[in-house]
């Protein structure tokens, strides 16, 4: 059952503060379930509990371009109960993994708003780097708010996980 998809305090950390209907989130699932990295440039995953199978949110690769073998990250936890219990970042890791060992990709980008400290810290975990802030780039709140950009390159994630290792079970998310 999708639940906790349609907050505020969630849709104002990923920058969409449209409410939407279930309906549309429905349809948007469908076809993000059908998207080929390749072909569409998205690859889109859920995260679940390993033991319960309870469904925690979806980690996203977006914007994957060839020749420039590069994508954009995102990644939503939907119940906050399920937040700061390091599924985030094992999440992030296997869709680094599966973007650096089986998509090839040379470059992965993401963007958060600078206050997301949660968020950032679990991206430095997974060996993301700061690469600089975009200025009054996103209206939220009645303001236009920075946007701080970060990165990581296939040398840096294959130094912690050279061709033949895995992404290791941290906690029990999948
Ligand atoms: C961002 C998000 C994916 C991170 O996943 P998560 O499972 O909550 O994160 P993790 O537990 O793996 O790691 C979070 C880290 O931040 C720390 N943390 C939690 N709250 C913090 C805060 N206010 N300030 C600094 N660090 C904080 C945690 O202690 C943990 O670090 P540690 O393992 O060293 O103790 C998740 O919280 C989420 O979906 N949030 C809402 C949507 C969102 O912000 N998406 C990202 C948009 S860019």
């Amino acid at each position: 059952m999708l639940l906790h998809w349609n907050t505020w305090e969630l849709k104002r950390t990923i920058g969409v503060p449209l409410p939407r209907s279930r309906a549309a989130m429905e349809d948007w699932l469908v076809e993000s379930s059908k998207t080929d990295p390749w072909k569409d440039g998205e690859l889109t995953l859920a995260i679940t509990e390993k033991r319960s199978g309870e469904f925690l949110g979806f980690a996203v690769l977006r914007a994957i371009r060839s020749p420039h073998n590069r994508g954009r990250l995102g990644i939503s936890i939907y119940n906050p109960q399920n937040r700061s219990k390091g599924y985030g970042t094992d999440a992030t890791r296997v869709l680094l993994w599966i973007a650096f060992h089986i998509l090839c990709l040379r470059s992965i980008s993401l963007d958060t708003f600078p206050h997301n400290e949660r968020a950032i810290r679990a991206y430095r975990k997974c060996g993301f780097k700061r690469v600089g802030l975009l200025r009054k780039t996103e209206f939220m709140d009645g303001e236009y708010c920075d946007l701080l950009i970060m990165d990581i390159l296939r040398e840096e994630f294959m130094r912690d996980y050279p061709s033949g290792t895995f992404v290791g079970p941290a906690t029990d998310a999948s």
